[in-house]
């Protein structure tokens, strides 16, 4: 029968040119797709969008094909379900990588390839005292600017109200700045902030030569000292500077601390941290612009004497006044003196080196006690404060959520309490099993601790039980 026989010659010819560029497909797939990033993101959004074929099934391998004709057709290669909204995978999907150690290579043993682990789960694992759950996008936007090891990063955080002054602070600082942006996590939200975002990253060149912006998209306000956190692991000097978004910077801080040895061997060496001291404008409409604020020292003292500029939060003093502001203000030029009147509830702006200090406790969620924190571990672990005598920020006044505030330092002052305590016991054990709580490091620990009471008491049974 010729019709049959021409039947099944013709399915046959069909069947074989379908291999061929099944094959030939799914080897584009498997050996050329891994090397483009951007086709690869893009192909895993659309993997999301269906359920993911396998390359090997012949089905599927149709299926593909079909999305490729069509997608080449419009001109939108790789296919693109839903180019509109933002999908959670376009953001970033990144691998973190561990290697055998050269040393176990050299004898043979280990495996050449590193082991890849995906970034959200080391990030959950890294900020695991953090609410969860939680998305953390770091590099959202990276700066284009060549960065240096040795430079000093402002690490801060900002929410979308905050873009203005935040604009004024990369002008301003013209050096690298890691800011962490909370994103809530509702569909309109992302899309609206995100758009915001590109007009402010496009709008200004200093901005996208210094500014690295990491997102953290979930449902918790005001989750500080996870977001600075992220903001400082994620800086790419081996120096940060610990900074609230609406401070102005007013004097070349960066350039003095760079250009002496002695203060840069100092940061290196992980026991100083640099304190700017912080001023606000008594008058709430006069601390509203900081083009008039003052760039040098002498133009500061003429308006404190005129009463026109005092200490930031006069009104909390606890938090700045360890600071010694009467010495400040008598201080010579170049002089940096130490911090001798230590409390708990100081929380300066500081810069110190990255990798070394404790990080902020990420249980202080919301107003109150949050900085301190960071401050207090930082001090205990061996740390000291050193006041830049020539320097100095201001506050860019603005209107705070008062009620969010009030009760919220209402529970935080508890946690604190807890939370110095809890502290103090924990660095009282490492030093004691380093062999270092009697030296000069420990110090700090010994002094600090003493004004809590019964830890002392609790420090020497962990102590004896050691021992
Ligand atoms: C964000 O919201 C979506 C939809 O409600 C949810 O599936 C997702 O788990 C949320 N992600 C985070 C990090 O909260
Ligand atoms: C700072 O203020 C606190 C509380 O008002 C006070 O107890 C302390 O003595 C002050 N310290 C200095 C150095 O002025
Ligand atoms: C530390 O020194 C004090 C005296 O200066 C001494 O009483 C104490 O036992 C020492 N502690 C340790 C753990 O060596």
């Amino acid at each position: 029968m010729p019709f049959l026989g021409r039947c099944i010659r013709l399915c046959q010819l069909g069947l074989v040119v379908y291999l061929v560029v099944a094959v030939l497909f799914t080897t584009f797939r498997l050996f050329v797709l891994p090397f483009s990033a951007l086709l690869r993101s893009i192909s895993e959004l659309s993997l999301a969008a269906s359920e993911p074929p396998s390359p090997f099934s012949v089905f599927s391998g149709f299926f593909w094909i079909l999305q490729y004709l069509a997608g080449a057709m419009v001109q939108d290669w790789p296919w693109n379900p839903e180019r509109t909204s933002t999908s959670s995978s376009e953001l970033s999907s990144d691998s973190v990588f561990w290697e055998s150690s050269s040393l176990a290579l050299k004898h043979g043993l280990g495996q050449p390839e590193p082991v890849a682990v995906p970034e959200a789960l080391f990030l959950s694992k890294a900020f695991s005292n953090s609410m969860h759950p939680s998305r953390i996008v770091p590099f959202y936007y990276r700066a284009s600017g060549t960065v240096d090891s040795e430079d000093i990063t402002i690490t801060t955080l900002i929410t979308s109200n905050r873009f203005k002054v935040f604009a004024q602070l990369a002008e301003r600082y013209e050096g690298p700045i890691s800011v962490t942006i909370h994103v809530e996590n509702t569909t309109t939200r992302i899309s609206e902030l995100l758009n915001q975002l590109h007009t402010l990253y496009t709008s200004s060149k200093s901005m996208a030569t210094h500014v690295d912006v990491h997102l953290v998209i979930d449902s918790f306000d005001r989750q500080f000292n996870t977001w600075r956190n992220i903001a400082r692991l994620f800086a790419r000097t081996n120096y940060v500077m610990m900074l609230d978004v609406d401070f102005a910077l007013c004097t070349d801080f960066r350039r003095a601390i760079r250009k002496s040895a002695k203060m840069m061997g100092r940061l290196r060496e992980g026991t100083s941290a640099f304190v700017l001291p912080a001023f606000e404008y008594t008058k709430l409409s006069e601390g509203t612009d900081q083009r008039n604020f003052p760039k040098d020292k002498k133009s500061l003292l003429a308006l404190i004497k005129a009463g026109r500029i005092g200490m930031f939060h006069a009104s909390w003093a606890a938090g700045h006044n360890s600071t010694d502001y009467d010495r400040y203000y008598t201080a010579k030029p170049g002089e940096v003196y130490k911090v001798t009147q230590y409390q708990s509830a100081y929380e300066p702006y500081v810069v110190f080196r990255k990798d070394g200090p404790p990080w902020c406790d990420e249980r202080f969620v919301g107003y109150g006690g949050n900085k301190a924190a960071c401050l207090f571990e930082m001090y205990l672990s061996g740390v000291s404060f050193y006041v830049l005598a020539d320097h100095f920020i201001i506050h860019q006044n603005h209107l705070y959520e008062e009620t969010a505030r009030k009760n919220e330092r209402k529970y935080n002052r508890k946690i604190y309490s807890d939370f110095k305590e809890e502290t103090c016991l924990r660095y009282f054990k490492s030093y004691h099993q380093r062999n270092l709580l009697n030296t000069s490091s420990g110090y700090n620990l010994q002094s600090e601790c003493q004004k809590i009471k019964g830890v002392s008491r609790l420090a020497s049974q962990i102590i004896t039980e050691d021992t």
